[in-house]
């Protein structure tokens, strides 16, 4: 039996998919039958707005606070094979609320090491920074997947990405393991230019790009306010059938 796979979807940049692509991805995993638990890293709280009914300001505890108490981690269940570590503005404050914890990079990577094997994946989405938060995410992982759009700031991102990747990678103490796995490009439109970041992004990181791209649908935002899954609201979307196969081709890929 394969053990559950951890996989970390970041970007430097902000408003690149990021939120959009693991929330995707994970809902095609768990119509693929597999069980997956989504960890929200962002104290925008994102993924936890569009995956749950509670509101993040209205819980007792979210993840900030079993970072502070492990005793305190806790997991809802949200839909049919997924369930969510729910975040909050709080979070805003982990530099400073875990300055006294020593080895507070490994905070994610304890958490997460007793439930790991009760999930088929964890999915984790990243804040668009790559502070402590990150940092925890890439230690905890075993997979990194990039999302980027086909542009010269979201690609300027992903270099500080693989920056900090190699960083992680390259020592013994923080995730010699860690795996460039996947780098997605989200909200693809043809034009000169996209084309132009888009081969840039292949040549630079030709093995890891997953294809196909995630051409843009507005269908995605209207997704997310109204907490519904794109696989309900637009079955024959564009971009649906696209995050369909991206979480085919990234599954074999993590699990070969
Ligand atoms: N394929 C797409 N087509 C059109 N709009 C999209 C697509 N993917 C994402 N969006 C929209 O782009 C915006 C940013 O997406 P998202 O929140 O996922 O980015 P993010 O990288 O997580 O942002 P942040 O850095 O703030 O966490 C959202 O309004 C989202 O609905
Ligand atoms: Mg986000």
């Amino acid at each position: 039996m394969t053990m559950g796979q951890t996989v970390c979807f970041a970007n430097n940049k902000g408003g690149v998919g990021k939120t959009t692509t693991a929330k995707c991805i994970a809902e095609a995993w768990a119509r693929m039958g597999k069980k997956v638990l989504c960890v929200d890293l962002d104290s925008q709280a994102n993924l936890t707005t569009m995956l749950s009914p509670i509101e993040p300001g209205e819980r007792e505890v979210s993840i900030r606070d079993a970072f502070i108490n492990p005793d305190l981690f806790t997991i809802e269940h949200v839909a049919e094979n997924i369930d969510l570590v729910p975040s909050d503005l709080s979070l805003s404050n982990f530099d400073r609320d875990t300055a006294s914890i020593a080895g507070r990079e490994y905070l994610l990577l304890d958490l997460l090491k007793n439930v790991k094997d009760n999930y088929d994946f964890i999915v984790i989405d990243c804040p668009p920074a790559l502070g402590l938060i990150t940092y925890n995410a890439m230690i905890a992982a075993d997979h990194l997947v990039m999302v980027t759009t086909a542009d010269a700031l979201s690609y300027s991102g992903l270099v500080m990405v693989a920056n900090l990747f190699a960083d992680v990678k390259s020592n013994e103490r923080l995730n010699k393991g860690l795996k460039l796995t996947g780098v997605v490009v989200t909200r693809y439109e043809k034009n000169k230019l996209s084309e132009l970041y888009l081969n840039k992004i292949k040549e630079e990181l030709g093995q890891a790009f997953i294809s196909p791209v995630i051409r843009k649908a507005t269908k995605m935002q209207q997704a997310a306010s109204i907490k519904q899954s794109i696989y309900d609201l637009d079955p024959s979307g564009k971009a649906t059938a696209d995050y369909i196969d991206v979480a085919q081709n990234l599954a074999l890929r993590i699990l070969q």
